[in-house]
């Protein structure tokens, strides 16, 4: 626990020794990394990435910068904070920050996955992981978790997030922030967390990254602020801008958006910073006239510290003050919430880390298991026709692993991650390899890698956009994999997008499966063998072929280092599947955005004919996620059939496994208001459990409806409204669940 009151006073006392350019330092991060010779980037015209290493150790020398991201490397870690303690006249340590997304050595499934568990206690567990082996090696502050509610899949950061849904994108937030955390700020083990982008980025027009958002008042509070509220109550301390413009005003400097709305009404006691080159993009929006204007409006807006690769705003701030743009008062507040994480994160004390120790940590063998463990409950099985899987491993005695995307260590881990060990991480190939005892294994790639038309800027990295194999003969490789095929008890074909297909900067304006996949599959499939089909995706692809000509379809997301294992452990049937899709699977591409929880309008009785060419209903539901064993509901009661506004009422239902298999079921309760001052969604989800049954077990669960579920944002009153009306709700084991009962609300 910190002594605030001590807290306190030592940032006053250094705050009134500093210089505004010294306060303007420590309101600027700079990117810090190295690219692998010949890499080509363009992150922005005229500015230096490769000069930026000097320049960054210049600037530390100088005590001009508060933060670093990109080093993981602790002796690199220790150098540079060393540089920047030395350079600074009053010794202030500088604050380290990642992309720690989903992991940092150890690779847990991308987020998407983790949501897709709907099981927040593996969510925490696995963010500890990350924190853990993130502290070991000096970073103090994560730039997760991504909270933003996707509902186009076009917009390919929907792997970053928890997917459509505020309530569970709200419950997975939390989570996250508990997880990467700790108990505090400061826990020895944890890290700061970051949830992001404040806020409507994942609305980007036509899914199109870094495009505007238009985001009613509605949609905001209703949809989009959840998670960052739930984030915030869970005591995330720091919160990180978005890139595009909201309603038409950049993000980054909207006072309204980073002070009134993110301090003022969800209580953001942290510091903000900006996304990266985000304050300099003031500029590029125009909105601001130059980086002056840019440093001061974003500062002024309640941006404390600016991301920066290289010519920060921020560093015009001195300008700026003398100018009378922006008060030195200002510069204070911000500069004390960075001083204020410093010193709760103990950084001021113990700057260095301890490079032995970092590679212990690092290697912790339980850090794979809870890798494995959350990418077994992340999987969902989205069709198991006639009993496919699980495997039987007495009778599957030759197995064929199809596809390129089976034997890729770097795609089964996903995009967002850097730091990696390729030697440890196992794929599907690999994992059907180990787990099927004597059965003979064959695997195939079929088809080369498919590669993006746009380069993705992480391609610079190195190893990140799939090598296209030489001396590949596509026919006779075609025609080898059918062959395997052929010849084999049961054929697992893996489909998917690369993993530099996806994620920032990675939105495509088609869901089908890139390069020869289809076709790839349809050659399988027409060999007469049963196929299981294995899904490397992080947003819903056009599966419309397959769902009606393919026995089972598991989506295994990218599922992180011990991928492999994970997934044999389900095919073979150790586990069963229960995860459950966190966003509505479309059909095609030209039906997004969709989501299960629209408003009900004219004609609902043709809601799945609303174009003429397509069913309007989506391939999989929101919740959609079969099991190995069958689950029963019964009816649903309320324990008050009547309630005030501000009064809650318990909902519980039984559920049974009707199966012969223990698993895993995932109870899921609707909401829907009949009437009142707003049209409300036909469903909402507000309450789940993933709950454990035995074969022939029965459990009652229950959840709490109280003001916090039944209310909504009212855009004709602008504000929370509980209505007096009587609800529908249903407990069942997806959206479209059956079983329903309902309340009523009176008037107050
Ligand atoms: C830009 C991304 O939008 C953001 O999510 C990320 O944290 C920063 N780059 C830093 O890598």
């Amino acid at each position: 626990m910190v002594d605030e009151q001590g807290m306190r006073s030592r940032v006053d006392e250094l705050i009134a020794e500093m210089t505004v350019a010294e306060k303007a330092g420590q309101l600027t991060q700079y990117f810090y990394f190295r690219l692998p010779a010949g890499s080509e980037v363009d992150p922005e015209p005229g500015l230096d990435v490769a000069g930026q290493p000097a320049m960054v150790e210049s600037v530390l020398g100088e005590g001009a910068a508060g933060s670093l991201l990109f080093v993981t490397d602790p002796a690199e870690i220790n150098r540079l904070q060393r540089l920047a303690i030395d350079g600074h006249r009053l010794g202030i340590p500088v604050l380290f920050g990642f992309d720690v997304i989903h992991g940092l050595r150890t690779i847990l499934p991308v987020p998407i996955a983790l949501a897709a568990s709907w099981d927040p206690a593996m969510i925490q567990r696995g963010q500890a992981v990350a924190a853990r082996e993130a502290r070991a090696v000096g970073i103090h502050w994560t730039f997760a978790p991504m909270v933003d509610i996707a509902r186009d899949p076009r917009w390919g950061r929907m792997i970053e997030g928890a997917g459509e849904d505020p309530f569970l994108g709200a419950v997975v937030a939390a989570a996250q922030v508990r997880g990467f955390q700790g108990p505090e700020i400061g826990a020895p083990e944890g890290v700061v967390a970051c949830p992001k982008h404040f806020a409507g980025y994942g609305a980007a027009l036509g899914g199109r990254d870094y495009d505007e958002a238009d985001v009613s008042e509605s949609a905001l509070w209703n949809v989009h602020l959840p998670p960052f509220a739930a984030a915030l109550e869970a005591g995330a301390g720091s919160v990180m801008t978005a890139y595009m413009d909201l309603n038409g005003i950049p993000a980054t400097g909207d006072r309204w958006l980073q002070s009134d709305v993110l301090r003022g009404a969800l209580g953001h006691a942290g510091f903000v910073v900006s996304d990266a080159n985000a304050v300099r993009d003031l500029v590029t929006h125009g909105f601001a006239r130059d980086l002056s204007d840019a440093g001061a409006r974003a500062l002024g807006a309640g941006v404390d510290m600016e991301m920066a690769i290289a010519d920060a705003a921020y560093a015009h701030l001195p300008d700026a003050v003398d100018r009378g743009m922006v008060s030195e008062e200002t510069l204070d507040v911000s500069v004390r919430r960075v001083l204020e994480a410093k010193l709760r994160l103990g950084v001021f004390e113990t700057p260095y880390v301890d490079e032995e120790r970092a590679r212990e940590v690092l290697g912790d063998p339980a850090h794979r298991e809870v890798a494995r463990i959350a990418a077994e409950r992340s999987a969902v099985l989205l069709r198991n026709d006639g009993g496919l899987l699980p495997l039987d491993a007495a009778r599957a005695n030759s197995i064929a692993v199809i596809g390129p995307l089976a034997d890729s260590r770097r795609d089964t881990l996903g995009p967002w991650c850097f730091d990696f060990d390729l030697g440890e991480t196992v794929t599907v190939l690999e994992g059907i390899v180990s787990r099927s005892g004597g059965a003979r294994v064959d695997c195939a790639p079929g088809i080369r890698p498919a590669q993006r038309v746009f380069p993705s800027m992480f391609d610079m990295f190195g190893n990140n956009a799939p090598r296209d194999p030489e001396n590949f003969d596509d026919d006779a490789e075609l025609d080898r994999a059918v062959a395997i095929a052929a010849g084999a008890d049961v054929a697992v074909v893996v489909v998917g997008e690369w993993q530099n297909m996806i994620g920032e900067s990675a939105s495509r304006s088609s869901l089908e499966l890139p390069g020869r996949q289809l076709e790839l599959l349809q050659a399988v499939v027409a060999t007469g063998t049963p196929v299981v089909l294995l899904v490397m995706n992080g947003r819903p692809l056009d599966l419309r072929w397959a769902a009606d000509h393919v026995g089972a379809i598991l989506d295994i997301w990218y599922p992180g280092t011990q991928g492999g294992t994970a997934v044999a452990n389900l095919l073979f049937g150790d586990v069963s599947p229960a995860g459950r899709l966190p966003f509505t699977w479309p059909r095609t591409v030209g039906q997004v955005p969709m989501v299960y929880s629209h408003t009900v309008s004219h004609q609902p009785q043709k809601q799945a004919q609303r174009y003429w060419d397509e069913q309007s209903t989506p391939l999989f539901c929101f919740g959609h996620g079969l099991s190995y064993s069958r689950f029963e509901y019964g009816e649903p009661s309320v324990d008050r059939a009547t309630i005030s506004p501000g009064e809650a009422v318990t909902v519980s239902a039984e559920v049974t496994n009707v199966g012969a298999r223990d698993a895993d079921e995932v109870a899921q309760l609707y909401i829907h208001q009949r009437h009142g001052s707003a049209s409300r969604p036909v469903r909402e989800l507000k309450g789940f459990a993933r709950i454990a049954l035995a074969a022939g077990e029965s459990r009652a669960v229950s959840f709490t409806l109280g003001p916090a579920e039944l209310r909504h944002w009212n855009a004709a009153a602008r504000d929370w409204v509980i209505d007096a009306s009587t609800f529908d709700v249903w407990v069942g084991g997806d959206s479209t669940a059956t079983h329903s009962t309902t309340f009523e609300v009176t008037e107050t």
